[in-house]
């Protein structure tokens, strides 16, 4: 069994990207399962930060291969926009990145759908990145989507156009007012398309197979965070794939019976952005100071991360649905110089005390309830081992550990690859 599974407990932006950046050592193919450029999977080394949308994050390593899996929706002008990001540090990613012919394929009609169906929900608004998700997996779903393979034949240009006629009366039908340029946006994407059809189209269930039956290691890479699942989010403020460890099954073609270790990541605290409800939402100076020290900006679209405390109801449920085997903890170093942490640990629901996610956990149905900590004031950042570590951290991470039944096998005090403490 070689195929282990990493992927985010929270809604989104636990710092996947790093590590993955620092597991892809140990690995021969790192593979992107699902969602799209939604993401912003953000790498530091070396002094220089990188962002990844689409390109599994694995990339700067030399040998390991990266596959973009069937599951993922490809925007090929972001992922054009990548490929000149990688030209521009000498990244040889001819030989490395390799695409899933069953991939679908976002179209910039897609991207305008997205907004015109933002525009006309209003106050009511997702908050989505505006990357054309939802559009392009309703289309998959729908059956009328243009994979990656139809690029291979010759008639998807027809395909092409009775699908954009389609879109754009979808998009009268919004009657959103929105502007744009198809025939500019048309000329960009097709441009985009042939860089594109540069890379190597592959079947890649055929080729995970292969590579499970040769002992090769792979690391199944997940975007966005569990609370953002189509299935198991926040509906209906979610993304439209699933972002929980069986998206990995599907969006692969890897036999559940394969998985072997579920890495899941999460924030020593909680971010969000975009909308929808948040229990452990701040709104004083606790939520600004998390904020700035944390720099909790969106990697893909620059929003404003909305920050609250950490949400063990809400973790709980996602080691749950995942089958996390170890968890890694994120952003410790945000949390330096707080006097008391608080740990939401249960919910006030219809006048009962309740420990699971309930269906709506909107602020007017549930109350959380917090068990306080002490804080730490110690810089982390430059710590090397759990040695260093202040107590009261250590015991932020045993309290945590016991909760979630669950060890916790990296603390993260650092945004840099080296800044990753490994415990046994
Ligand atoms: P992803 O989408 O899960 O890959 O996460 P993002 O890249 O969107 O957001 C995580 C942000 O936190 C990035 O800016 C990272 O550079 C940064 N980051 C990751 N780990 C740490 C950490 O341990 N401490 C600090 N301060 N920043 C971190
Ligand atoms: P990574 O992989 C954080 C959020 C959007 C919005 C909702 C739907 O970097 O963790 P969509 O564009 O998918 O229709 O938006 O999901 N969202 C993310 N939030 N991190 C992400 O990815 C996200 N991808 C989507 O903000 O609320
Ligand atoms: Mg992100």
């Amino acid at each position: 069994m070689a195929v282990n599974l990493l992927l985010g407990l929270q809604w989104g932006d636990e710092g996947k990207g790093k590590i993955v950046d620092v597991l892809t050592k140990d690995y021969d193919i790192i593979a992107r399962f699902q969602g799209g450029p939604n993401a912003g999977h953000t790498l530091e080394f070396d002094g220089i930060k990188h962002v990844l949308h689409t390109i599994p994050s694995g990339i700067f390593h030399d040998k390991a291969i990266n596959l973009v899996g069937n599951g993922v929706v490809i925007d090929p002008v972001i992922f054009k926009k990548e490929l000149d990001n990688l030209d521009t540090f000498s990244i040889d990613y001819k030989a490395k990145l390799l695409i899933s012919r069953k991939a679908h394929l976002i179209l910039p009609t897609h991207r305008i759908l997205d907004a015109a169906s933002e525009a006309a929900k209003g106050k009511a608004k997702i908050g989505s990145t505006l990357k054309g998700i939802g559009p392009t997996y309703m289309d998959k779903t729908g059956r009328n989507g243009i994979r990656v393979g139809d690029l291979e034949l010759s008639d998807w240009k027809e395909r092409y156009r009775s699908l954009a006629n389609k879109h754009e009366a979808m998009i009268d039908f919004y009657d959103a007012k929105i502007e744009y340029d198809l025939q500019e946006l048309e000329a960009e994407f097709f441009a985009a398309v042939e860089t594109l059809k540069t890379l190597t189209f592959i079947d890649s269930e055929e080729y995970l197979y292969q590579a499970q039956r040769e002992g090769k290691k792979i690391l199944a890479e997940g975007a966005q965070g569990s609370l953002l699942d189509i299935d198991f989010g926040t509906y209906p403020f979610v993304t439209s794939s699933n972002t929980t460890a069986a998206g990995a099954c599907t969006g692969l073609g890897v036999a559940p019976n394969q998985i072997k270790e579920v890495f899941g990541i999460f924030k020593a605290y909680t971010t969000r952005v975009g909308s929808g409800p948040f229990p452990t939402e701040l709104f004083d100076k606790d939520g600004e100071t998390m904020a700035s020290v944390g720099h909790e900006f969106g990697a893909t679209t620059g929003r404003p991360r909305r920050c609250g405390w950490l949400d063990l109801v809400a973790l709980k449920y996602a080691v749950q649905v995942n089958g996390v085997t170890q968890l890694m903890m994120m952003k410790g170093d945000v949390l330096s110089g707080f006097d008391t942490l608080k740990i939401c640990t249960s919910y006030t629901y219809q006048g009962k005390e309740i420990t699971h996610l309930p269906y709506n956990i909107e602020p007017e149905n549930i109350t959380p309830v917090y068990t306080e900590m002490k804080g730490w004031s110690e810089d982390l950042t430059k710590m090397n081992s759990t040695e260093q570590f202040p107590k009261e951290l250590n015991d932020y991470i045993a309290f945590l550990e016991k909760e979630l039944e669950t060890p916790i096998t990296i603390v993260s005090v650092g945004p840099d690859r080296t800044q990753t403490i490994h415990r046994s």
